[in-house]
């Protein structure tokens, strides 16, 4: 049997959580012969109900799942681990942008961020869920200052699948058969989705789909689709949220497929498209053997262009916000 995989989860008792810790405990994330121990961090309040969740995986009797340790101390939480899901943060509720989330939810991330510096294993892949998750990961990556900026990217693979699964729906066709979608920007409404350089079973997707459809319907609908969500459900996405935790810490684990991308939240230092540097912007990337690279060369035009800066206007207000939690 291999050695344990350490995997911390924050926010353990959250919504999110609640669908996330059984899918890494089933093996949805490292495979069906990998043990995982699973270190659950939470607020001291909500380590009671924590003590539920924790009783509700034992009671799954998970074959792979060797060991869950509960703590409120994130230096605790993240001893040696190799995968760190932060996810713990406030939600939105109806009538909020993200990013009205970020004074509130910032201080967990300069908190979490130094205790990862001190306490996770050096090569662990740090996976911001919280919202506003990309200028959240900043917060964390700019306070671990002994760990690589690539040790952390910003969730972004919602907002990716979403859009996967959009198109797939207006073209008539599975999911499988989309790819090369790029979610450009920031997690919030001010994001890019775009299709440029998607293909709908080989075929360019914008031959398919009328331009109309693409700029009136679909960008507005992947920028707002966790409002919508909110709206319905009364809360914000949860099962889809940790579906797609799972999805990008896996291929930033095992990488991409031949031929195609994924969207990520990495630090924007060195990129190729004129994006300033030093902040979580998310770009198509491929990942191989736990290396991220953003896809080059994808020609750019007017329209794209300004909506790419117009999110990056807006991480670069977001960094300006929290700058007092940047300087270690
Ligand atoms: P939730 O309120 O159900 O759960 C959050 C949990 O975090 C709570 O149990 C709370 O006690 C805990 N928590 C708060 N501060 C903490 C801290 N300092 N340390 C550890 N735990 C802490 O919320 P949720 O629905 O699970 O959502 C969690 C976050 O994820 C929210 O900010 C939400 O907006 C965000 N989110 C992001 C995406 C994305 O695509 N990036 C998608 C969905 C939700
Ligand atoms: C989402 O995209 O569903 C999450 O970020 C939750 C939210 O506040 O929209």
């Amino acid at each position: 049997m291999k050695t344990p995989v350490h995997i911390a989860v924050t926010g353990a008792a959250g919504n999110i959580s609640y669908s996330l810790l059984f899918r890494l405990a089933a093996g949805e994330l490292l495979g069906p012969n990998q043990p995982i121990v699973l270190h659950l961090l939470e607020i001291t309040p909500a380590l009671g109900a924590l003590q539920g969740v924790v009783m509700e995986l034992n009671d799954c009797a998970y074959p792979l799942l060797h060991g869950i340790e509960v703590t409120d101390d994130p230096y605790v939480a993240f001893k040696a681990v190799e995968h760190a899901f932060l996810v713990g943060a406030r939600p939105r509720s109806a009538g909020m942008e993200r990013k009205d989330l970020l004074t509130v939810n910032a201080e967990i991330f300069s908190v979490q961020g130094k205790a990862l510096n001190a306490a996770a294993s050096r090569n662990v892949k740090v996976l911001v869920t919280g919202n506003p998750a990309n200028t959240n990961a900043l917060i964390a990556l700019k306070n671990a200052p002994d760990l690589s900026a690539a040790n952390f990217s910003a969730m972004t693979r919602l907002d990716h699948n979403r859009a996967l699964s959009l198109l797939a729906e207006k073209c008539g066709v599975l999911v499988e058969k989309v790819n090369n979608v790029v979610i450009w920007g920031n997690h919030s409404n001010t994001q890019y989705p775009d299709l440029h350089h998607a293909a709908v079973n080989g075929k360019p997707a914008l031959e398919l789909v009328d331009n109309g459809w693409f700029v009136n319907d679909f960008i507005p609908r992947v920028q707002q689709r966790g409002s919508e969500v909110i709206k319905a459900r009364g809360q914000s996405s949860a099962a889809s949220a940790a579906r797609a935790a799972v999805d990008q810490m896996k291929t930033w684990t095992f990488g991409t497929q031949p031929g195609t991308w994924v969207s990520m939240g990495i630090l924007s230092d060195g990129n190729p498209y004129g994006i300033q540097p030093g902040l979580m912007y998310s770009f198509p990337v491929t990942v191989d053997s736990g290396k991220v690279n953003i896809v080059n060369g994808l020609p750019i035009n007017e329209f794209s262009r300004k909506k790419m800066q117009l999110t990056e206007a807006e991480l670069i207000e977001e960094k300006d916000v929290i700058k007092h939690l940047l300087a270690v």
